[in-house]
């Protein structure tokens, strides 16, 4: 993406017409969450608690001219009224059917909105067991390669944009968490992960096969998983030579969240950390999926590297060069998505003393969830209708393991993120970057 190719306030694209919003796995609880909240939201039944851009203020200018608009009056964001879901899952129950399953909304809430939920089916799914081992559905595409299947993925694109009159899609993958996988020689470059696409290679993993769907359409591509699936540099140039923006991986809820929001404070304060141990008790099919040590892994990886990144041991050796991390997820069916989890931190300060704190998180994972599904769309369709490409990194405030360009470190710092992210939009808008240098409102003073 070069500079001088992203549109910038007036000559960023309108949001007109209606965008599809595309889901593998549609029939999951952060799925079923989001699409049933956002249908609550439009019938005045619910509030859109938890998302920036429906909630959300961006300052501009100076502190004393009192300007602190909607994020949502000040970009030109598409209207929630019209998204129109669709997507795959491979089991075929509708989403009135499949939000009943995942018990996370009330049956209040899910009976005022069941004649839409109950409209909607989701399509056979691409999917393969040996990457997630724990769930074997039946409703799923047959091809004799990989490339036919990209291709019916493509067809069920075409007919969904058909049919619901639909002017621009965005994909954004809420499906199961993949087993661990490293980028191999055939991620490396597009025109060797193309052939191994034709040659059924068994390093291409579902998820992947969705993501050049949409790349090859021009379908921004939201990687809600921690999954590597667009994270190679083969999808990267797919995604950059289609101009295609992606983002990923992993929704930042949660544990994480509380991590990304505390571990900063301590560093602030420089506040020394001896260890920092996770566990989680979670009973939904998430959870039942994390139960195989190899989609665990996945998950571990993206939960790991958050502390060393915001802690820089190297750069303060005497306060984090040693602490020990350990997170643990526990599949408990009885608490459902009702995910608790607690965190014991043991911290050191002046002069080496001990102190510890106890976080217990109580939370329910896809309540968290459905709101950076809500912003992830809209913003990824501001982000394609600016004309910009490749990885989204001013979205990592929404992400675990946010994707980088290769000679950069993530930023994990949840409120580094929000300042980028907004500083991303006064951007787009023709706005002064805010600093919060400050020491200018009391330069030139007469006083
Ligand atoms: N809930 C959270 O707070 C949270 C946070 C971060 C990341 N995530 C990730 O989001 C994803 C969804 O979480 P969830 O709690 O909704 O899980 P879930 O198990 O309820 O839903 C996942 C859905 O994906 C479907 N699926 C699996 N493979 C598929 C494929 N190849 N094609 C189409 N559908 C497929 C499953 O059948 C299931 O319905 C998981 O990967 C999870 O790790 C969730």
């Amino acid at each position: 993406m070069k500079r001088e190719e992203i549109r910038r306030q007036e000559n960023i694209r309108a949001p007109e017409g209606r965008v599809g919003v595309l889901i593998p796995g549609i029939g999951g609880a952060v799925s079923t969450t989001f699409v049933a909240g956002v249908e609550l939201i439009r019938r005045g039944i619910g509030e859109p608690i938890g998302s920036l851009t429906q909630l959300g203020t961006i300052r501009l200018g100076k502190r004393y001219e009192h300007r602190a608009p909607r994020i949502k009056d000040f970009v030109p964001l598409a209207d929630v009224n019209d998204l129109v879901f669709g997507g795959w899952d491979i089991y075929d129950a509708n989403l009135y059917e499949a939000a009943k399953y995942a018990r996370v909304l009330s049956g209040d809430h899910l009976e005022s909105v069941r004649d839409f939920l109950s409209s909607i089916k989701p399509m056979p799914a691409v999917f393969d067991q040996r990457f997630v081992r724990n769930l074997d559905g039946s409703h799923i595409k047959k091809g004799t390669n990989l490339r036919e299947l990209v291709d019916a993925v493509k067809e069920d694109i075409e007919d969904f944009c058909k049919k619901n009159n639909v002017s621009r899609c965005i994909m954004i993958w809420c499906g199961s968490t993949e087993v661990y996988m490293k980028p191999d020689k055939v991620h490396q470059s597009l025109p060797e992960f193309l052939q191994a696409l034709e040659d059924n290679d068994s390093r291409i993993a579902p998820s992947m096969i969705y993501a050049v769907a949409a790349l090859e359409m021009g379908i921004p591509y939201i990687n809600g998983a921690p999954n590597l699936t667009v994270d190679i540099p083969a999808l990267i140039e797919l995604a950059c030579q289609n101009k295609v923006p992606i983002a990923g991986k992993d929704f930042k809820t949660g544990q994480t969240l509380m991590k990304t929001i505390i571990a900063p404070g301590l560093k602030a304060r420089m506040l020394g950390l001896e260890g920092w141990y996770s566990t989680n008790i979670l009973g939904n099919r998430d959870g039942l999926v994390l139960d195989d040590k190899d989609s665990f892994k996945t998950k571990e990886e993206s939960k790991l590297s958050v502390l060393d990144y915001i802690l820089q041991p190297h750069l303060y050796p005497s306060l984090y060069r040693n602490y020990y991390h350990k997170v643990t997820i526990n599949y408990y069916p009885p608490r459902g998505d009702n995910k608790e989890g607690w965190d014991c931190i043991d911290i050191f300060g002046w002069l080496g003393y001990p102190m510890h704190i106890k976080v217990d998180f109580e939370c329910r994972d896809s309540i968290l969830a459905a709101p950076l599904c809500l912003d992830l769309v809209l913003f990824m369709d501001l982000a394609q209708r600016a004309n910009m490409s490749g990885i989204q990194e001013w979205l990592s405030f929404y992400f675990k393991s946010p994707m980088h360009k290769e000679n950069l470190y993530p930023e994990h710092d949840l409120f580094i993120q929000l300042m980028k992210l907004k500083n991303t939009l006064r951007y787009l808008m023709g706005e002064e970057q805010i600093t919060h240098f400050g020491l200018d409102y009391y330069m030139n003073s007469d006083e």
